[in-house]
C-alpha cells in the first residue's frame, strides 16, 4: 500500500515529501477553502513539489461543467488526477475523461456498488471514506474489504484509495484489507512513526553512549 497526503497545505506537503514515502496528494474543496490562495496557483505549487498523482476536485454538478473544469485543471500539469463526485453526472464525466486518458479519482464512495460503477466508467481510483462511515456507526473498513474482493474477482485494475483516514489503525487495516493507497492527513502520517519503545530505546542508547568510560 502506498501513501498519499490528504491536504492542500503546501508546507504539510513539503514536510511529508521530505520523508521519502509520498506517492501522491489528494485535495478536496473543504481543504482548499482553508488555504488563502487560488486553487490553480496552489495546484501549480503542489505539482512542482510532487511527481505522483495530485487529485484536484471539480465543483460543477453537471457532466459538461465537470469536463470543462477538468480540461483546465489537467492543463496545469501532467500528474493532475481529476477528482469527481460519485453521481450520475460524475460517472458520465469519468467515462469521457477516461476516453481522453485523463486520470480520475471518484470520491465520496460509501458503497461497493458505487465503487463498481465508478470502476466500470473507467475510474483510475475510487475513494471509499472510512472515517465518515465509522462516524455514523457503519464499518468503513468492511467496505474497503468488499471493494477489494469485488475488484479482485472481476480483475478490475482501478485502485482503491482508503480516504477519510483518522488514525493509525485505519492505515494498518486498510493495508491488510487490500487498499492500494491510503490518503492520510499529516498528523496521522507522523503518528505512524511513533512508538514508545522506539523512544525509550533511543533514550537508553544515548544515555549509555554518554556514560561510557
Ligand atoms: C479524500 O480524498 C478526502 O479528501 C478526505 O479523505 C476526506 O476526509 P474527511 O472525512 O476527514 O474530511
Amino acid at each position: 500500500m502506498k501513501f498519499f497526503i490528504d491536504t492542500a497545505n503546501i508546507e504539510e506537503i513539503r514536510e511529508a515529501n521530505a520523508l521519502g514515502i509520498l506517492a501522491g496528494v489528494t485535495t478536496n474543496p473543504s481543504l482548499v477553502a482553508k488555504e488563502n490562495i487560488s486553487f490553480h496557483d496552489r495546484l501549480k505549487e503542489i505539482t512542482a513539489e510532487v511527481s505522483g498523482s495530485v487529485s484536484a476536485e471539480v465543483i460543477s454538478e453537471d457532466a459538461e461543467g465537470m469536463l470543462k473544469e477538468a480540461d483546465e485543471l489537467a492543463a496545469i500539469a501532467p500528474n493532475i488526477t481529476i477528482k469527481v463526485p460519485m453521481t450520475l453526472e460524475g460517472l458520465k464525466a469519468v467515462k469521457q475523461l477516461s476516453a481522453k486518458n485523463i486520470k480520475t479519482n471518484v470520491t465520496l464512495i460509501f458503497s461497493a456498488n458505487q465503487a463498481l460503477l465508478a470502476a466500470r466508467a473507467g475510474a483510475t481510483y475510487v475513494s471509499p471514506f472510512l472515517g465518515r462511515l465509522d462516524d455514523i456507526g457503519h464499518d468503513g473498513m468492511a467496505l474497503v474489504a468488499q471493494i477489494a474482493e469485488i475488484f479482485n474477482i472481476h480483475q478490475i485494475d482501478t485502485e482503491i484509495i482508503a480516504a477519510s483516514v483518522r488514525h493509525p489503525l485505519h492505515v494498518t487495516d486498510a493495508a491488510l484489507n487490500g487498499a492500494h493507497i491510503a490518503t492520510v492527513p499529516l498528523n496521522v502520517l507522523k503518528s505512524l512513526v511513533k512508538h514508545p519503545l522506539t523512544d525509550q530505546g533511543i533514550e537508553k542508547f544515548m544515555a549509555d553512549w554518554n556514560n561510557q568510560k
